[in-house]
């Protein structure tokens, strides 16, 4: 199962998704390609790391969506990798019909929140200041409703006493490290 990986930001994620491949426990997935639409995110380090072509990729002109030339450009650059699956891991952009349709039922999502609770913008600070016991992530289908598609799987996270932000933002991101390599090692396997 032939995997891009899609983010904006510090590529935690898909350090652990290329760490679990590493590790010979991503199921029959093989990341192929890793994109942002940041030239200086993190993500894009993880590349010569470990040896998956990883690069910058022009969204203009939107700044939060993904519409119009720079849709063109990633349609183009995913399809020449031929792509099984395509995860958004951190991808801070809003998806649109073009894209979808494109690689239609091939995108997944993470999302730091246990949906349909908090979707859209800091779902870790929104649970947080909402005071909820639990909360969580979720990797679910991309649809043309913004974290909305059909939910794959999801990890709860408690929120203790002690906690701070902080300290509740690093439980759900370490849920976050075992919850998508699981979910494309189980889609690898036909699950
Ligand atoms: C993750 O927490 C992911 O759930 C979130 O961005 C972070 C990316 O971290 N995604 C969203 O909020 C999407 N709406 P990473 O760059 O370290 O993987």
């Amino acid at each position: 199962m032939r995997v891009v990986i899609i983010g904006s930001g510090r590529g935690s994620n898909a350090e652990a998704i290329l760490a679990a491949q590493q590790a010979g426990k991503l199921g029959r997935a093989q990341v192929v390609r890793i994109f942002s639409d940041r030239a200086d995110a993190g993500i894009l380090a993880l590349g010569p790391r470990f040896g998956v072509p990883a690069e910058y990729l022009d969204p203009a002109p939107f700044k939060t969506k993904l519409e119009g030339e720079g849709e063109a450009r990633y349609i183009a650059a995913v399809q020449a990798c031929a792509p099984d699956l395509v995860v958004l891991a951190g991808f801070m952009r809003v998806v649109k019909p073009g894209f979808l349709n494109a690689f239609a039922g091939k995108i997944i999502n993470l999302h730091p929140s246990l949906l349909p609770s908090f979707p859209g913008l800091d779902g870790i600070g929104q649970a947080w200041r909402r005071g909820v016991k639990i909360t969580g992530c979720t990797v679910h289908r991309v649809t043309l409703e913004v974290d909305g598609g059909p939910i794959l799987d999801q990890q709860a996270v408690r929120v203790e006493p002690g906690d701070t932000l902080d300290s509740l933002a690093a439980k759900v991101h370490a849920a976050e490290h075992a919850l998508l390599p699981a979910v494309i090692a189980r889609l690898s396997e036909g699950a």
